[in-house]
């Protein structure tokens, strides 16, 4: 990019206070405002909230400019910085060396070979949810998937079982991020002061604190490496000898179980979702779980043999990324697209409207997992499909939750397959994460168990008679 912009502030949506605030986060319709903006006014846009100027940008290549190109001169948005009490200074929200030394010590925990021990963990806890699953009952799958990514969190990074804290851990963050979500509150109420929706949100910070400085302490007093990322993080030491605080694994204890079991909740609701409306698609995936696993539990090794499993998941995220969005903010001079972005001011973008894009895809708003049989991955712009970021700042867990979503999906599917209930509206909340807001409710249809060269897969719409 040259250096001397020469053009002042790109056309966009009426800016203001008002406007703001009582038009696109109003009515929690982030996603139409932006693929309105997208549409409208192309691949970048301006807008003003009183003397905050935001750049919408909405092209591969100026994504790439800002988190690949110039991480350096941006530092996160607002409304992450604002949930400051619930994150502190965890990997997440830091910045600066702070952030690098603890991204430092928390990469090997995240290493290919490290996070290959968890898998066995993944799916025994799927399968215990499974065993209280019962043919023909109606449940909240979205609920279902939060229960059980907490647990593989709490046990795979912590080695807790957070089974007992599970319904005060699990209530507590959803408070959290339920709060923590209304970017309105979090931009013009400050946290300090003692409003009825502060005091529930340090209630709940006080409840999640507790069981993790209780984790902490046990931890500390046993003095054992289980191999789980908190004991690498309590034994990691720096230079001059200095260890994390305890304030300092309570930042990135709770940033890992907030971004690691929500996000990958979501994706599976989304895929359920998305099943359950495309018999073809299913019946596909079931004839893979058939050919390559036959009823026996997967493992990891399977994984790279469930390849139209894995295209299903890439299009889930695609269509249903749980980061739908993003922003930073410029603590340097920038020039986008031939526009000056002033140091302070803000730059935002979203998978939703990129990963939705035509220039990028085909028929986008379908659920076609067929599309990454080939070879679109490669022939995309890096940034056209990006759910988990990049740059830098790309997320730390992003083996983990496809490894994760790949075997919950294979040992769920194998033995059940969803019935939406109908009128149960399944719309998206966009947050911090990428929701259904009313949850996803389904009747559970167990499915025969085949083995591998028995029949295959011919009939997507076995009603599971079976008796259990
Ligand atoms: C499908 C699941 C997931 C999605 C879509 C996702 C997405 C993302 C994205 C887009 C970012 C970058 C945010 C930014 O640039 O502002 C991010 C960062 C992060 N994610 Fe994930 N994530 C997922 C799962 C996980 C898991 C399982 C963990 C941990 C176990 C995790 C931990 C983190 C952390 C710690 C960061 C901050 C990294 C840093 O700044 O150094 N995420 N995630």
């Amino acid at each position: 990019m040259g250096s001397s912009a020469k053009l002042k502030f790109p056309p966009g949506p009426p800016g203001g206070l008002r406007t703001w605030m009582t038009g696109p986060l109003k009515n929690g319709d982030p996603l139409g405002y932006f693929t309105g903006i997208a549409r409208k006014y192309g691949d970048i846009a301006g807008l003003r909230i009183l003397n905050f100027k935001i750049f919408l940008i909405n092209h591969p290549d100026y994504i790439e400019d800002v988190l690949v190109n110039h991480p350096r001169k941006f530092i996160k948005g607002r409304i992450l910085k604002a949930n400051k009490r619930v994150f502190g200074d965890g990997l997440l929200t830091s910045e600066g060396d702070f952030w690098l030394r603890q991204r430092r010590l928390a990469q090997p925990a995240f290493h290919r070979a490290r996070i290959a021990g968890y898998g066995a963990t993944m799916v025994e806890y799927t399968e215990r949810l499974l065993d209280e699953w019962r043919h023909g009952e109606e449940r909240d799958l979205h609920k279902e998937m939060m229960r059980l990514t907490l647990q593989i969190v709490g046990k795979t990074l912590f080695d807790a079982d957070v089974e007992r804290d599970a319904h005060n851990v699990g209530k507590s963050l959803e408070l959290l991020l339920e709060l923590g979500a209304d970017f309105r509150r979090t931009i013009f109420i400050p946290q300090w002061l003692p409003t009825p929706t502060n005091l529930r949100l340090e209630l709940a910070i006080r409840r999640i604190e507790k069981v993790l400085y209780r984790i902490i302490a046990d931890k500390r007093a046993s003095g054992r490496d289980a191999g789980d990322l908190l004991s690498m993080l309590l034994a990691a030491q720096d230079e001059d000898g200095s260890r994390m605080t305890d304030k300092q694994l309570r930042d990135e204890a709770i940033t890992l179980f907030l971004a690691g079991h929500e996000t990958t909740a979501n994706t599976l609701s989304w895929t359920w979702w998305l099943l359950a409306q495309d018999a073809a698609v299913e019946a596909k995936l079931h004839a893979e779980l058939e050919s390559v696993l036959g009823g026996r539990t997967p493992s990891l090794e399977d994984l790279p043999k469930l390849v139209y499993t894995s295209h299903v998941i890439t299009e889930s995220l695609r269509l249903y990324p749980a980061a739908w969005g993003t922003a930073r903010t410029a603590i340097e001079d920038h020039e986008i697209a031939g526009y000056k972005v002033p140091r302070g001011s803000g730059v935002s973008f979203a998978q939703w409207t990129v990963h939705r894009d035509e220039r990028w895809y085909d028929a986008p708003e379908e659920f076609r997992p067929e599309r990454w049989e080939g070879d679109l991955m490669k022939r995309l712009p890096r940034f056209a499909y990006f759910p988990f970021g990049g740059g830098p700042r790309q997320c730390i867990g992003s083996n983990f939750a496809l490894m994760e979503a790949a075997l919950i999906l294979a040992t769920i599917a194998q033995k059940f397959r969803f019935r939406l209930v109908e009128g149960h509206p399944v719309v998206p909340l966009a947050s911090i994460t990428l929701r259904p807001r009313y949850g996803v409710r389904a009747v559970l249809e167990s499915r025969p168990v085949r083995s591998g060269d028995a029949d295959s897969d011919r009939k997507p719409q076995f009603s599971g008679q079976l008796p259990r």
